[in-house]
């Protein structure tokens, strides 16, 4: 049974997005907008904001969890930060990021884990990372009834086989086989796909060659949408920015001076001012002291 409580945003001219409206979208050639979010607050300013798509990614194991990369991020992590997103955000497709060890041991644990996403996370679909080797897990999951989004190029969980956060495919042979494994993702069934760090006129050249949407992060112009960690676009996550991300806001310095402000204003006892402060009526306070004296 799902755990998620009853919407914060109602706006009720707005449609839900699907996978269909991906596909429609590319279609017309709508470029398809992507965040990723990991909490309440930032979910309902997205969906303020008329974002189509939100990803909880397990880049959240980064950006909210202090680790060095996104291999440590449990099922438990993500089904927690899931269901605070999808309390918040009503219209954007919502996409859970299925974590390192969720999916790669067996098929059978692929779809239980998927559709723990939906039952007790509240998500619309499921991401999962890789090519041809996840091809019978993503199948199983679709007939579950599961929409799948495939990752392929710099795909995080395996930054010790790629030996870092480097771009991918990049010579024509990797580029042929990220294209083959494309095709194959498409076959499987997914609905969509995300390609992180490839060349620009790849991505374009794969984005036209699928009838699936293409999301981009890091991966030029040419894909059918984008997406960004929200973290780094906002410049709330300063401790390494990749390239490819651009800071349309720098909360980070915002959020320092805030704290720096407040600090300073308790030390110097000009924070609380009288109009942060409750009072109660002179008759009152005047009877609570006698009483309090009389003791
Ligand atoms: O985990 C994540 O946020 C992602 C995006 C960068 C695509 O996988």
């Amino acid at each position: 049974m799902s755990t998620v409580s009853p919407q914060a945003n109602n706006d009720s001219t707005r449609k839900k997005i699907t996978p269909l409206t991906f596909r429609q979208k590319k279609e017309q050639g709508e470029p398809i907008t992507m965040l990723t979010a990991y909490d309440y607050p930032i979910a309902m300013a997205l969906d303020r904001a008329g974002i189509d798509s939100i990803l909880v990614g397990d880049s959240l194991g980064m950006v909210v969890l202090g680790y060095e990369n996104t291999l440590p991020v449990t099922m438990e992590d993500m089904l927690h930060h899931c269901r605070a997103v999808a309390r918040g955000a009503k219209h954007p497709l919502l996409i859970g990021d299925m974590p390192f060890m969720s999916y790669q041991v067996s098929v059978e644990q692929a779809v239980l884990n998927a559709g723990r996403f939906l039952q007790e996370g509240g998500m619309d679909a499921v991401k999962l990372e890789g090519g041809h080797a996840r091809i019978s897990a993503i199948q199983a999951i679709v007939e579950a009834g599961i929409p799948v989004i495939g990752h392929l190029g710099l795909t995080p969980q395996s930054v010790h086989q790629l030996g870092g956060f480097h771009p991918q495919a990049r010579s024509a042979q990797t580029a042929k086989k990220l294209l083959e494994d494309a095709l194959q993702l498409e076959g499987a069934g997914c609905f969509s796909l995300v390609l992180e760090s490839i060349p620009a006129h790849l991505a374009e050249f794969v984005s036209r060659r699928l009838s699936i949407a293409t999301i981009g992060i890091g991966a030029g112009a040419g894909c059918d949408g984008q997406v960004l960690v929200t973290h780094d676009l906002l410049g709330l996550f300063d401790r390494f920015t990749p390239k490819f991300v651009k800071k349309y806001a720098d909360l980070h310095t915002e959020i320092q001076r805030a704290l720096n402000a407040y600090i300073a204003e308790v030390q110097a006892k000009s924070f609380p001012a009288q109009e942060h402060t409750v009072e109660m009526a002179d008759d009152e306070w005047e009877a609570f002291v006698q009483q309090a004296d009389q003791k």
